[in-house]
């Protein structure tokens, strides 16, 4: 018996993602008319929808907080596992993708679920009454915007996230070159993602890993 890993091939990740995803006709459906409105295509992956899914019910998620929404994709695909009560906050800065979640989250009967933020994550969030003082509502963040302060939306709502819950960074594997030195694009964005995992991993209120689904999460447990 061997302790070797088993590389992902392109041939492995389309397997993955036609046997293991949560992916719909509806997501499917937005993703098309995201496009056809000038939305970039960089909605988490299939491959990543059952997963995140089975996270948010493994730990009983009521209360989730988004940063970074697009089209609305990833907000959908967790706010369907909430129970009644349940609810997540979708931060958005562009007014265009803002507009076209607020749609989209009506379509999938998700409207007394999902609260759109619009603006500056950094100034809606600070403003919202989960991140009160003493507020330790929050079970589930999901980080998806602005790489260089993903470091920033961590300080801002580990406080406020209870003993139990989950802070997960997208695109951990930085497309690919997390490992680099010298990436070959985006090295401040490579930079900072690298940064985040290495706050995450050394956090010790955290015990953290990182699942290579897609461009990897970086997701951190709270501890106490
Ligand atoms: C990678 S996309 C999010 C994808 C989405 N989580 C999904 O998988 O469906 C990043 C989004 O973050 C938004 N964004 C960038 N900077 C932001 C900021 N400072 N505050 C809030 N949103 C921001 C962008 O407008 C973009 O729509």
């Amino acid at each position: 018996m061997s302790t070797m890993s088993t590389p992902l091939t392109q041939e492995l990740n389309d397997y993955l993602r036609s046997q293991f995803s949560a992916e719909d006709d509806f997501l499917r459906t937005l993703n098309a008319e995201a496009t056809a409105a000038g939305i970039p295509a960089i909605n988490i992956a299939p491959e990543q929808t059952a997963f995140l899914q089975i996270l948010l019910r493994s730990i009983g998620a009521r209360t989730v907080v988004e940063v970074g929404s697009l089209a609305g994709y990833s907000a959908i695909v967790m706010a369907r596992v909430l129970p009644d009560g349940g609810r997540l906050v979708a931060c958005e800065f562009n007014p265009m993708h803002a507009d076209f979640i607020r749609r989209k989250v009506v379509e999938a009967g998700l409207g007394s679920v999902i609260e759109v933020l619009e603006g500056p994550a950094a100034e809606t969030l600070s403003a919202h009454p989960l991140l009160a003082h003493g507020q330790q509502e929050i079970d589930v963040v999901f980080i998806d915007a602005d790489k260089p302060n993903y470091s920033r939306y961590f300080e801002m709502v580990f406080p406020h996230v209870r003993t139990g819950g989950l802070i997960i960074g997208d695109n951990a594997l930085a497309w690919g070159q997390v490992h680099m030195p010298n990436p070959d694009s985006e090295p401040n964005n490579v930079k900072a993602l690298r940064a985040f995992n290495d706050l995450m991993v050394a956090h010790p209120g955290l015990q953290t890993t990182l699942v290579p689904l897609g461009d990897g999460m970086v997701i951190g447990l709270k501890l106490a």
